[in-house]
């Protein structure tokens, strides 16, 4: 069957983000802006649907990552899997990135120095792909866009940056480390389909103050499973199917 007009548009857009993203990937190859690029084995510039309307940004590459130069392949990329799948969806649907594109050595935090210098990637990234929401995955994402938070005060709560929808979570890594914040994180996930259909409605599904879940509000301690809120129902296996189709 042969394409109409605006399918060809369509297609034709999608071509250019993926050629967009191979021209940032290939920077991040020979990139030699800061330290991380001596100790690693291959850069990891993010992989995933290039017209994705989610985006995924974590912390950095781990060893299985720099091994293999794709993002989240070791424990927390499977429960990130788990979490996709939970919601309907599967890495290739959307697209998943980090805020180093470098190991850091012995998996320590990224330095202000290096997030700094790997920015211009992101941001590049960003721009190409041009995401309707951003989830952040732990503290160092987060901070790119709510400098001085907490995860454990925001988590789960999205907030208008822009032309672009942000979505604060844990990293998945957290959960491997601290079962408990297992059923935190799947609760998180379970609200974001609700959340992406209101942004492709037109709509800011940004919690006002007043709406804020008592366990999110300021001051309040760090959420523990039995206070947070339940999945949402549209977020059953089926209903995510169907707005898997619609939604990216
Ligand atoms: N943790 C991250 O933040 N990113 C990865 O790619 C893997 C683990």
């Amino acid at each position: 069957m042969s394409m109409d007009a605006s399918q060809e548009a369509t297609a034709g857009v999608i071509a250019e983000k993926k050629t967009g993203l191979a021209a940032i990937a290939r920077q991040i190859a020979g990139c030699t802006d800061c330290g991380l690029c001596r100790g690693r084995n291959r850069t990891v510039p993010g992989e995933g649907n290039p017209d994705a309307r989610i985006m995924f940004i974590g912390e950095g590459p781990g060893f299985y990552e720099d091994q293999q130069g794709r993002p989240f392949v070791g424990a927390a990329g499977k429960f990130l899997d788990e979490l996709l799948a939970g919601i309907g969806l599967d890495r290739k649907k959307v697209f998943i990135g980090n805020v180093v594109k470098c190991r850091p050595p012995n998996n320590r935090d990224p330095q202000p120095d290096e997030i700094e210098a790997c920015g211009k990637y992101l941001d590049a990234q960003l721009a190409t792909i041009a995401p309707k929401v951003i989830v952040t995955l732990g503290r160092f994402s987060m901070q790119r866009y709510f400098p001085g938070e907490s995860v454990s005060r925001i988590h789960g709560t999205p907030r208008r940056k822009g032309e672009m929808i942000v979505v604060p979570m844990y990293h998945p890594a957290a959960a491997l480390h601290q079962g408990s914040l297992r059923r935190v994180i799947e609760a998180d996930f379970a609200r974001l389909p609700g959340f992406l259909e209101k942004v492709l409605e037109g709509e800011t599904p940004v919690v006002d103050r007043a709406e804020v879940p008592p366990h999110l509000k300021k001051g309040t301690a760090a959420t523990t499973p039995a206070e947070t809120a339940p999945a949402t129902t549209d977020a059953t296996p089926a209903a995510a199917e169907s707005q898997q189709m619609r939604l990216l």
